[in-house]
Order: structure tokens, then sequence, then C-alpha cells
């Protein structure tokens, strides 16, 4: 049978990159002891009082139809949030509900992109930007981050890669898996980049409350001269440690908006009025578990720095925030690709290869900051005996 050309071009862009989170699962399956540093999971539970709302509003009827931009009561908690953050006015007409920052991704770069329109990513990325690029029949130009400097991307890396065809500007601050944060400095530099080349400026800011003790989190809706080309997507996914519930949104000028909600209609109908009175109560007050997830993560990280920065073979860089940490394996001579097998296999450790997340990132692997101190520890004594057993030999 026949299929549509998109079909070929993810072919290739999505589970296979994750084959090594699978081979775990299946490891435990079967009962091994594997420490799981995988893929981004929250390390607490959704908080009981926003399952209560969601439960307390389907029973209250909440179950029936809503509309394409979102129930009023949510998208006018997040004008109102925005609003309050950003010290300028949002509205509804600023606000797009989606099922989490992804499918808010894939609206956002199918209503700005086509066929052959170049869009500017950094590279390492979040293993699924390639995907939601390529939809549309639009290319990835990867922008090298760089270990040297912290990972953050550097406007004249972006300068050298702007072409005619150059649409969109895609940032993720804090960065997935870099764990860098762009200051408000840098992102007023590349806003003056989108500006000269007339460029959108899309920010993915999914890890906006796990921002660590030391850093400032700053977003590119603040610089009002930008406001009509810039877009930020978010979501409770890990503010909230509410990953499954899918729900996320976008905020953008209002032209946007109106633009983008046809395609929105066409691919949901609307998402579930349960799901956005959850969100609205979540949004409304302070994250009852963002901290301490924060403080958590933040402290694994250095936990993971002290055990391995004086292990030879292995470089370990320090997230500013985020749930991951990379390390730096070159110098044993493997991919990380082959490094995480190899783990896996003789240590019954699972972390994630650079590779999945770019060429920049050959060589690395990435670890989750997800499980309990005591587990991390021990990977950290596993991974610095496999990491032994390779440089000697
Ligand atoms: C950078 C980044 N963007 C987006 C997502 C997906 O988030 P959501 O659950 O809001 O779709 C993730 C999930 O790990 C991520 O790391």
């Amino acid at each position: 049978m026949r299929y549509a050309a998109v079909t070929d071009r993810l072919a290739t862009m999505g589970g296979a990159r994750w084959d090594i989170h699978a081979r775990a699962r299946a490891l435990r399956a079967a009962g091994e002891a594997v420490i799981e540093l995988t893929i981004g999971e929250p390390d607490v539970p959704t908080p009981d009082a926003l399952i209560d709302v969601a439960h307390a509003a389907m029973r209250a009827g909440r179950t029936g139809y809503s509309n394409g931009r979102g129930e009023p009561g949510v998208t006018d908690a997040l004008a109102a949030r925005y609003s309050a953050r950003i010290g300028r006015p949002f509205g509804r007409e600023n606000i797009l509900c989606l099922p989490g920052t992804q499918t808010a991704l894939y609206l956002i770069l199918m209503s700005l992109t086509g066929g052959g329109d170049e869009v500017l990513v950094g590279d390492p990325a979040y293993a699924t930007y390639d995907g939601v690029i390529a939809a549309s029949g639009a290319v990835s130009v990867p922008v090298p981050l760089r270990p040297e400097h912290g990972f953050h991307i550097q406007s004249d890396d972006i300068a050298a890669r702007i072409t005619s065809r150059s649409r969109v500007l895609l940032l993720n601050s804090p960065h997935n898996p870099t764990g860098a944060v762009l200051s408000m400095a840098e992102l007023a530099i590349l806003g003056q980049l989108a500006e000269r080349h007339d460029l959108w400026l899309v920010a993915d800011e999914v890890y906006e409350d796990l921002v660590y003790p030391g850093t400032g989190f700053a977003s590119p809706l603040s610089l009002s001269n930008l406001a009509d080309r810039t877009i930020v997507t978010s979501s409770i996914s890990k503010s909230h440690a509410a990953p499954g519930f899918r729900s996320g949104w976008c905020v953008g000028p209002a032209e946007f908006c109106t633009r983008a909600l046809p395609l929105s209609e066409t691919m949901l109908f609307g998402s579930q009025p349960f799901i956005a009175d959850m969100t609205e109560a979540a949004i409304r007050a302070p994250s009852p578990v963002a901290a301490g997830m924060t403080e958590r993560m933040a402290r694994r990280a250095a936990l993971l720095r002290d055990r391995l920065q004086d292990v030879a073979g292995l470089a370990v860089s320090q997230p500013r925030a985020g749930m991951f940490s990379l390390v730096d394996i070159r110098a044993t001579g493997l991919s990380g690709r082959d490094f995480a097998l190899g783990l896996l296999d003789t240590e019954k450790v699972a972390v994630m290869p650079g590779e999945s997340f770019g060429a920049s990132l050959a060589g690395w692997v990435r670890l989750a900051l997800t499980q309990p101190d005591d587990m991390t520890a021990e990977a950290a004594v596993r991974i610095a005996r496999h990491a032994a057993r390779l440089t000697r030999a």
C-alpha cells in the first residue's frame, strides 16, 4: 500500500532511540535488579490533591466535549500566571491548551513551517525534536552546543547557519539533556538575531520550575519587543509530576493562536474538561512538588559529580536545572551507545547514549537524576567500576 512521505520521514525518529531503555525494562520484567537512569519521569507521584480535583470534576460531569483553545478556567489561569510573571498583559487570546509540550511543539511547528523551511535547533536536543520538525517537512539545522560554553547556544554559531529558508529558532531552556539555562542577556542577543532575520523564537520551558539554587530562569516572553514573534510552551508534566495527564499549553501572539486554532481543533477537537480543571488548580497555586524535586535532583547531580569526577576515563558536567547529568566517556574510546550497552549488560545500570540526542553528544551518556540518593550512589559505584574495566582493557 502507499503511505504519505511523512511516515518515511519519521520512520527512524521514534522509539529506536530509546532501545536501551526498552532493554532495561525487559530485564527488569525478567527479574533483574536494574538501576534505571534513562527517562525523565518525576521521582514522586502526582499530588493527591490534584488527582482529587480531576476525580471530583469527573464525578461532577466534566466529561463532555470542550473546545479547541481550552476551558475558560484554565486559559484564564494561564493568562493570569503569565501576566504576573512577565509583567505585561496576556489574555485567553494568547493561549492554546494542548496535551503536553510535545503536542504543542508539533502544533507550533506545523503552524510556522512547511516543506524545506529550516529550523535552527541546538544539538544535542530532546530526542523528539527531530520528529516534530520533520513532521511538517521542515529541516533541522543543528547548532552545536559546546561543553566549553556550558552547552549554551552561541549567537555566532546560529548566525553562521542562517539562510533564506530559516524560519524558526527553537530554544529549550532549561535544556534537556544538558541542564543549561539561558540568561536574559543571552536571550536578548538571540532575540536581536531573530528580529534581524525575521525568525520565530519558539521556547520549550517544560523544566522552568526545576532550576537549581544559584541559577535564575529567564523567558524570551519577557522581551516585549519580540512579543509578535515569540511562542513559549510548557506543561504540568514535570512541574507537578503529572506527565500521564498530558496537559500543556502554548502562549504567544493572538494572531498565532487564531491561525493555529483550526489545526488544534482538527487534531483534537478539544481536551478533557476534568483535566483542564485539574490543570487550573495546579497552576493557580505554587506546585507542592517542584521545590522538593529540584532540591533532590540538584543533590543527586552533585553526588554523581563528586563520585565520578576523579574516575579515569570519565568527565562529569554540572547541570543547572532539570532531571539529568551528562558524563563524557570519550576517553574510554567507546561510543555512548557501546558504553551504555556494556554498562547495562555487566553492571545492570541503564543510561541513555548521548547519540540519541544528537551528533554533538557522541561519546557521552545521560544519567537521569530520578532515582533515590542511595540508588544513585550505587549507580555511581557501578559506573566507576565499568569505566575502570574499560580503561584497564
Ligand atoms: C525538553 C522536553 N520537551 C518536552 C518534553 C515533553 O513534555 P510533555 O510531557 O509536556 O509533553 C520533554 C519530556 O521529557 C522534554 O524533556
